[in-house]
């Protein structure tokens, strides 16, 4: 079991996505693990950025990230990376393939919906800036049973 670091960025809260990206998450058998909604404080969103720290994007990356309320989840599940990565679609949402969350919701790089993280490095990485160990829930989902031979 994988686990990895998703955000629904602010624009997918303010366009009332919630509901839909995590209902993708559930119903491909993906575990959330912890979850929650708050505004990301400026300096735990440069640590989040920090490969991007020298980009031309960098500074209206973080003005956008900090703007407004967003949700952290970690989730869990077998290669968790990268199936998260394809639920997501590519980061150019013009690229994003239809049936992926930018594909579908979105149309332009800055406002691309959702993050996810895009190795195990970086998921251990970015869980650690978002969650305490004791916020992440350890428990089986019933139909695990079903989800895995
Ligand atoms: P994310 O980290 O947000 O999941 O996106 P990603 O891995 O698909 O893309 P990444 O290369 O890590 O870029 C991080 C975010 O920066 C914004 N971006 N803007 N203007 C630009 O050329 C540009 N390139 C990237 C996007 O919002 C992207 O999600
Ligand atoms: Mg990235």
């Amino acid at each position: 079991m994988e686990q990895t670091y998703v955000m629904v960025k602010p624009d997918g809260v303010q366009r009332g996505l919630i509901g839909e990206i995590i209902s993708r998450i559930e119903r491909r058998g993906l575990k959330i693990v912890a979850l929650r909604m708050n505004v990301i404080s400026e300096p735990a969103a440069k640590e989040h950025y920090s490969e991007h720290a020298a980009r031309s994007f960098f500074p209206s990356l973080i003005e956008f990230v900090t703007s407004g309320p967003s949700v952290s989840m970690v989730v869990a599940g077998k290669d968790a990376i990268k199936v998260m990565r394809a639920i997501n679609g590519a980061t150019n949402p013009v690229d994003a393939a239809p049936g992926t969350i930018r594909g579908d919701f979105a149309l332009d790089v800055g406002r691309n919906v959702v993050h996810a993280s895009d190795s195990p490095e970086a998921a251990a990485r970015e869980i650690a800036i978002h969650f305490k160990d004791s916020e992440i829930g350890k428990y089986s989902r019933i139909d695990e049973v079903c989800l895995y031979e």
